[in-house]
């Protein structure tokens, strides 16, 4: 998939309007936008993916001054979950955002609180910040460095120094691999169940399949609980 969003971008690049591509979350990112800061022309595009196997972040918009607060008239997604409840189908979903004043910093950060709020982890960006002063590392740090976490609310829009696409949007393309590693999982139920009659026989073949159903289970269990614990 990554693969064709590559090829995707590739053929924007050669058309007049240029999309840059930040990921949001995901497996590889974790709790980043990756890359943290993108410079963009006015009409350029900077599509957020929002990716997985799981997550539910936002891009909100705010200042430099207040990292983890939406501002008055600022742009906001809004959560875009990925591959929730644990077990669906993974589907990334993409929100762009279109450059309308090159000259202003567009300062953003994820306004999840769950587990622990993202923006405090550093989960924030800019578009067209400053190389001087005001600068996306200083921007990072004043976020881990804010105490408590604001109460959070939607951003009022449309957007400062850029417009939005709406809504984000799930993405055709979608992954299925989480989905089957579940049914798998579930088969594995099935057969453990099966096994309660002739455990008392001792058949070899029997208890052998029954244990590494069991164990299977509860590995796909751990690693379900896992990634949730690290996406969410
Ligand atoms: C995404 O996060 C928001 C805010 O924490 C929550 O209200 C919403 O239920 C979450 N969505 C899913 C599918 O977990
Ligand atoms: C985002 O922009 C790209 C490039 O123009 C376009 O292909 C895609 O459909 C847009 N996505 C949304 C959600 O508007």
């Amino acid at each position: 998939m990554f693969q064709s969003l590559t090829l995707l971008a590739l053929a924007a690049v050669v058309s007049a309007q240029t999309v840059w591509d930040v990921t949001v979350g995901g497996a590889k990112a974790g709790f980043t936008f990756s890359p943290s800061s993108t410079t963009a022309k006015n009409g350029d595009i900077v599509r957020f993916t929002f990716a997985g196997p799981m997550g539910n972040h936002t891009v909100t918009q705010s200042t430099f001054a207040a990292p983890c607060t939406a501002v008055d008239g600022g742009f906001d997604s809004g959560y875009a979950p990925v591959g929730l409840p644990a077990g669906t189908t993974t589907t990334s979903q993409e929100w762009n955002v279109t450059i309308t004043d090159e000259t202003k910093p567009i300062w953003f950060y994820c306004k999840q609180a769950l587990p622990s709020p993202h923006c405090l982890m550093g989960m924030v960006g800019a578009i067209n910040p400053p190389p001087s002063g005001n600068t996306i590392d200083k921007f990072i740090t004043a976020a881990k460095a804010v105490t408590p976490f604001p109460p959070q609310s939607a951003g009022t829009g449309p957007g400062i120094a850029a417009t939005t696409s709406g809504k984000p949007t799930a993405l055709t393309s979608s992954s299925s691999d989480t989905a089957s590693g579940t049914d798998s999982a579930t088969g594995t139920n099935t057969a453990s169940g099966s096994g309660t009659s002739p455990s008392n026989t001792g058949a070899p073949g029997g208890a052998a399949f029954a244990q590494t159903a069991t164990s299977g289970g509860a590995v796909a269990a751990a690693v379900l609980a896992g990634v949730a614990a690290f996406m969410l």
